[in-house]
């Protein structure tokens, strides 16, 4: 086995005994069968019995984020495809091959422990599944250079996302797509109202817990556009379950990226900046239009008294902010008021009963391209089309909630997504559609934000350090709208 590297030991295959592996690659094959069919990861993991679900996820996630070069070396050495099941497993088996330079299994457990597999799932394929496996062992280096043909095999994202990204960010796409291999750090944000990490700091180091405050790195916006401190910021040198955080269930601790704990600055950095607070008695009325699960709503919550709609179209997913306020003490007593409600944005004659708001906070819908990192197999399930689809639902989302915004208000435009169209060029759209000058977005708004592995220096550095990069893929716009005049 590799040594675990630092943040990753929810999404590494785990040290099962190699017992285990044979049972847990028939499940994993289910999953990929699943997840070709277009069902999410985390859908299809709920239907694995819950004893092996655990080491199921950390080899589910192997597999997605190395499925394109494992279908790229499956489709070489065996060009007429084997019934779906055992392409499934096979491919699942050939990812456990990568990263090349320190794969999870001995070569030998790999195999033995996949023939396994096929002789309960298909026996009569188990010379088969012994022959590609055992010729791609023998092929050893060659397997890098059979991957490469494709941009999937290469890449390990669809064609389509890669060319995007090329598009997008022609100095940064290796990066960006190297970041996506990467295994995330497992990020906190200290609870403001109960001390922050000067207070909770302590009660990890006392669990025995090695972590560190997290800053943004430097290089994170492209533009290299300042970016607000993150004050209660700390990464965990080893990721846990939630559960063994010190206060985390009594609402110390939430688990947020750190790309994700901007918002709550900016959005207030708006309104410190906007003309509706210059009277330091008036508590602020803020829209957050799409707030499940309620990362944000809480985060908002925790640094400003104020009253709060959160909206969701889901009702389901609005369930979870009840439970997040619920759990961080921010049910909406005291100095905060908060109202949650199951709506629609865009139909704003449904639930906006006419006062207008001093800020809103829009994290649009997106393609989740920038956390695939800890998503891995977002970018399997996503279609060029849903990128021109989810960016008419921004747009709609824009237009409907500006009018809502007091004038000399502020709107904080949000979106998890490292492509342009759902980043920048929504926000130019906007302002052109709107006949908005460009100095309606504040000078210091962040832009896009990319998990950067951009160069050699960098890659180098990371693979000797274990580090990941620090964030996700973000893109902020904050916008004031024009005082009156
Ligand atoms: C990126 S997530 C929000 C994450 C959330 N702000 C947080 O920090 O935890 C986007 C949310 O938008 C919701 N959504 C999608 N379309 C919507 C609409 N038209 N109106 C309101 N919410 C919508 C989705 O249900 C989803 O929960």
């Amino acid at each position: 086995m590799p040594p675990s590297r630092p943040g990753d030991n929810r999404n590494t295959p785990a040290k099962t005994a190699p017992a285990a592996l044979h049972q847990q690659l028939g499940h994993v094959a289910s999953l990929l069968m699943q997840v070709r069919a277009g069902a999410s990861l985390p859908d299809a993991l709920a239907r694995v019995p819950a004893p092996l679900r655990a080491g199921c996820q950390a080899l589910g996630f192997h597999v997605m984020r190395w499925r394109g070069s494992a279908e790229a070396v499956r489709k070489a050495l065996a060009p007429r495809a084997p019934p779906p099941p055992v392409d499934a497993l096979l491919t699942s088996a050939l990812t456990l091959m990568w990263p090349l330079e320190s794969p999870p299994y001995p070569a030998h457990t790999l195999v033995d422990e996949a023939v396994k597999a096929a002789s309960r799932l298909a026996p009569r394929s188990k010379g088969f599944v012994n022959a590609v496996l055992r010729q791609a062992l023998r092929e050893g280096a060659a397997l890098q250079e059979m991957a490469q043909h494709t941009a999937e095999g290469r890449f390990n994202h669809p064609a389509w996302w890669v060319r995007r990204l090329q598009k997008d960010w022609p100095q940064h796409a290796a990066g960006i797509l190297k970041a996506a291999q990467q295994h995330p750090p497992m990020t906190l944000r200290a609870n403001a109202r109960r001390g922050g990490l000067a207070a909770l700091g302590p009660g990890l180091d006392a669990a025995g817990m090695a972590w560190q405050p997290l800053s943004l790195p430097q290089n994170a916006s492209p533009e290299h556009r300042p970016l607000p401190a993150l004050a209660q910021a700390a990464a965990l040198t080893q990721a846990v379950p939630v559960e063994r955080i010190p206060g985390f269930s009594e609402g110390d601790w939430s688990v947020q990226d750190a790309a994700a704990q901007l918002a709550a600055p900016l959005l207030l950095k708006g309104l410190q900046a906007s003309p509706v607070c210059r009277d330091a008695t008036h508590r602020p009325r803020i829209l957050d239009a799409c707030s499940a699960p309620g990362g944000k709503t809480a985060h908002l919550l925790e640094l400003l008294d104020c009253e709060l709609l959160a909206l969701d179209a889901d009702a389901q997913r609005l369930e979870r902010v009840a439970e997040t306020l619920q759990r961080l003490g921010l049910g909406g007593t005291g100095a905060a008021h908060v109202e949650l409600r199951a709506a629609d944005a865009r139909r704003v004659q449904d639930w906006w009963d006419g006062r207008p708001f001093d800020a809103i906070l829009l994290d649009a819908p997106c393609s989740a391209s920038g956390i695939v990192r800890r998503h891995p197999d977002a970018r399997w399930l996503r279609r060029d089309s849903d990128i021109i689809a989810l960016g008419q639902i921004q747009a709609e989302l824009l237009d409907a909630l500006w009018p809502l915004l007091k004038p000399g208000g502020c709107l904080l435009y949000a979106t998890c997504s490292v492509f342009k169209a759902e980043g920048q060029e929504q926000i130019d759209a906007f302002l052109q559609r709107q006949a908005l000058p460009a100095s309606t977005v504040d000078a210091g708004s962040p832009g896009h934000l990319l998990p950067l592995v951009d160069n050699e220096a960098a890659l180098a550095d990371m693979a000797a350090s274990g580090k990941p990069p620090a964030c996700d893929g973000f893109f902020y716009a904050l916008l004031h709208k024009p005082p009156p005049a």
